[in-house]
């Protein structure tokens, strides 16, 4: 075996239960009228990856499952049988889901395909953990945990304990594939805000949502994401208000301690909310101070330019991070009037790249830049050197954040043009407790197994 050069680890086993978990719920959300679904694991990781698949699907819906190991000679699979450990026929007009932990060249997968073509089934699909986008084989999977671009010098590896609780997803680089097992679990890399700066030096793109409590909080920390931010969008999504004015500090450190108690990995951004900033930069420090206090976050973020530069500099001067927001910043909606894109007239956008500057020259670490035109933004890329975080501002900005309400399908009436929907919680939701009232009615919840 050849010696390891570098290894990195880019999914640790909370990590990957989070995407297993999520795997589950689309694979519920794309076969939620049938009553049953079929996971077929190839031998090895793929049959491991499909019994925490069943698990985690019969225990976020109504399906029932059945696991069945397919078996082949992957280095020569035609010269060599390609079986399945069940009864073929109970497969007629079922949902198949082939599973497999690395798709590699796509080979393997598309010899484990061959047993379900002697079969009229009603549907196959593809789950993987992790998708190295190096096919050579016309197989696109149906759900991917994590999407990664690889060299063909890298090796790949995964590893399932048998006790199904943790698994490990490694990246390797070698000059040859060598296998490596983990059996720890390694410390957790925070990220902080000259991790950020070194991730747009580098070119990697920045992944951030909102969350305003601490079981959400903890989800998407443990499916990867860089920066949480506690939005003021609270207002709207927690306490159903028209605007993000009426929020108060003390609720968003309330939000705030919530979310950094579930918080292992993440950036904690915090809003400081309408009216404790603009009054003078004596009550933006107090109110920073009291958000990193009380709530454990680490960094705040407030809107606006020129208007709050003595603010900027004033929380910045107590050692605390600044986040700058421009464009749309809905604190000054009944200023502009209405939602819509801002700067388009060369005025504004020339005070939004002057803005950009100010903010960077104070010592900010990143800004939003929200609803601009994305020429704008790419040109404020252009002049900055701190990372440029966009919602509605296109792609030429160092990352991207959305709140995890309207990219879950949960907020259902906001439909602006640059929301992509990863999930319809809606429906979800709404299934689920639809059943859930049924079988309270027909007094079919709780069992004979659901009893003390
Ligand atoms: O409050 C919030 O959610 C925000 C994002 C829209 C950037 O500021």
């Amino acid at each position: 075996m050849s010696e390891v050069t570098e290894k990195e680890l880019i999914l640790d086993s909370d990590q990957v239960h989070q995407k297993i978990r999520r795997i589950a719920f689309e694979i519920y959300e794309n076969n939620f009228k049938e009553k049953s679904i079929v996971l077929a694991g190839i031998d090895g990781q793929g049959y491991a990856l499909a019994k925490l698949l069943a698990k985690e699907i019969e225990s976020v819906s109504p399906l029932t499952t059945l696991v069945l190991k397919v078996s082949l000679d992957k280095l020569a699979p035609l010269q060599s049988e390609v079986s399945i450990d069940g009864d073929i026929k109970e497969l007629k007009k079922k949902c198949v889901v082939l599973t497999d932990d690395v798709l590699n060249t796509g080979r393997t997968l598309a010899y484990g395909l061959k047993p379900f073509l002697n079969i009229e089934v009603k549907k196959i699909e593809i789950a993987v953990l992790v998708n190295r986008s190096h096919t050579t084989f016309p197989l696109t999977p149906t759900y991917t945990g994590y999407q990664l671009s690889t060299t063909l010098t890298e090796h790949v590896e995964s590893g399932v304990r048998k006790e199904v609780s943790s698994l490990f997803a490694l990246r390797i680089s070698s000059s040859t594939p060598i296998a490596v097992s983990v059996h720890q679990k390694p410390e957790v890399k925070k990220i902080t805000t000259h991790r950020l700066q070194e991730m747009k030096n580098r070119g990697e793109k920045i992944a951030m949502l909102t969350a305003y409590d601490y079981s959400m909080a903890r989800i998407i920390d443990g499916a990867g994401i860089d920066v949480i931010l506690v939005g003021d969008s609270a207002s709207n999504v927690m306490a159903g208000n028209e605007t993000t004015l009426p929020i108060t500090l003390d609720q968003m450190i309330y939000h705030a301690t919530s979310v950094v108690k579930a918080v292992k990995r993440a950036l904690v951004v915090v809003d400081i909310p309408f009216g404790y900033y603009q009054g003078s930069s004596g009550e933006a420090l107090r109110s920073s101070i009291r958000i990193m206090k009380e709530s454990g976050a680490h960094a705040v973020k407030l809107e606006g330019g020129i208007e709050v530069k003595e603010s900027v500099l004033r929380i910045l001067s107590a050692g605390v991070p600044v986040m700058g927001h421009l464009g749309l910043t809905p604190q000054s909606i009944y200023k502009f009037g209405t939602y819509t894109v801002r700067a388009k007239e060369e005025e504004e956008a020339n005070k939004l790249v002057e803005d950009a500057k100010l903010l960077q020259e104070c010592g900010c670490f990143g800004i939003v830049l929200e609803k601009i035109p994305a020429t704008l933004a790419k040109k404020v890329s252009s002049i900055l050197t701190i990372p440029l975080i966009g919602i509605g501002a296109g792609p030429d900005v160092d990352g991207q954040v959305l709140v995890m309400q309207d990219m879950l399908g949960i907020t259902q009436e906001f439909t602006p043009r640059f929301l992509r929907r990863y999930a319809d919680l809606t429906s979800i939701i709404t299934g689920a407790v639809e059943k859930y009232v049924d079988d309270v009615k027909a007094k079919s919840f709780p069992n004979e197994e659901e009893k003390y």
